[in-house]
């Protein structure tokens, strides 16, 4: 069978998606009690960043060694990576010592192509247009705290991103409706919304948006890579902070969530982020069993 690779959630069916999970929950319990894992043992994990990472780094990396594996960081600086080796070249050679790797980088175009050099598993650590195991760790917080999403309104407000796409993947797999809220000309792309349109809307009203929502999500205005457009992004997407005044017409019950780093008072006010609905720190934490559930999904 050829390899299995994790490049955006559609790499993965719903019933892959579904037992990795409710894997991620076991091992997160597991995790609680303190239970010695094993499944691991002996394999490596490869993990390239040309972007800054926190919680994806340690997630990973805290992982491999809790799975009773290993993983090796490599960064531009101190590697052949920054001094130009081909992604093809370092695919291949990494293939021949490594169990699986995780990139994040730029260009989705970049992991496609190291991905079709390498043969083992490469899992998209972000890219500058999906970020699906972000994913993994928000559906399961989602399904710990409310039960199934299917069906429920999720409403993802600000930039048309990264984390956007893969919330519009979701929304087709798991049969959730998206609204996605955004100013005028930071729309998701057209490509991936002719593919998700089923369960996805685009609307320009934060406020039409919000009324209702079982979940409010969102995101950095300037994502990495778009640092120099900060100031003037600032000015576009401030109808679209998540505060207090529209959290309240979300259901009673809904809840916050942020994949982090926030700024708080830009997307996201203080009071939001350390509120009583928001879930980003259990979010933030399930990165860590979710991707052990898709380590050994892919290695074991
Ligand atoms: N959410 C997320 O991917 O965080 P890092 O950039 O810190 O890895
Ligand atoms: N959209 C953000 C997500 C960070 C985890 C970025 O790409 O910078």
């Amino acid at each position: 069978m050829s390899v299995r690779h994790f490049l955006t959630l559609n790499s993965l069916s719903r019933n892959e998606l579904m037992t990795l999970i409710n894997r991620a929950a076991e091992l997160k319990s597991g995790f609680k009690q303190k239970t010695v894992e094993t499944s691991l043992s002996g394999r490596v994990l490869g993990m390239i960043f040309e972007k800054s990472s926190t919680r994806t780094r340690v997630s990973f990396e805290a992982g491999m060694a809790q799975l009773g594996g290993h993983a090796i960081y490599l960064a531009p600086t101190g590697s052949q990576i920054g001094r130009g080796e081909p992604m093809e070249d370092t695919a291949r050679v990494l293939s021949k010592m490594v169990d699986c790797i995780m990139l994040r980088t730029f260009e989705h175009e970049r992991i496609e192509l190291f991905a079709s050099y390498s043969d083992v598993p490469v899992i998209n650590g972000l890219s500058d247009s999906y970020h699906p195991c972000q994913l993994l760790a928000d559906l399961l917080t989602y399904s710990e705290t409310r039960g199934s999403i299917t069906g429920k309104k999720v409403v993802w407000m600000g930039d048309g991103n990264n984390m956007c796409h893969s919330y519009m993947n979701a929304a087709k797999i798991f049969g959730f409706s998206l609204i996605v809220a955004c100013p005028e000309g930071f729309e998701p792309a057209g490509d991936i919304f002719e593919q998700t349109s089923s369960h996805v809307q685009i609307v320009h009203d934060p406020r039409e948006a919000a009324d209702q929502a079982d979940l409010i999500v969102t995101d950095v205005w300037a994502s990495m890579g778009q640092e120099q457009e900060q100031q003037q992004r600032m000015k576009a997407f401030a109808p679209f902070q998540v505060n207090s005044e529209l959290m309240a017409l979300a259901k009673g019950d809904a809840l916050f969530m942020h994949c982090l780093p926030a700024h708080r008072d830009e997307e996201v006010t203080a009071d939001v982020l350390e509120g009583a609905q928001s879930v980003v720190w259990e979010e933030a934490g399930n990165r860590l069993h979710s991707q052990k559930a898709l380590l050994e999904f892919l290695i074991a």
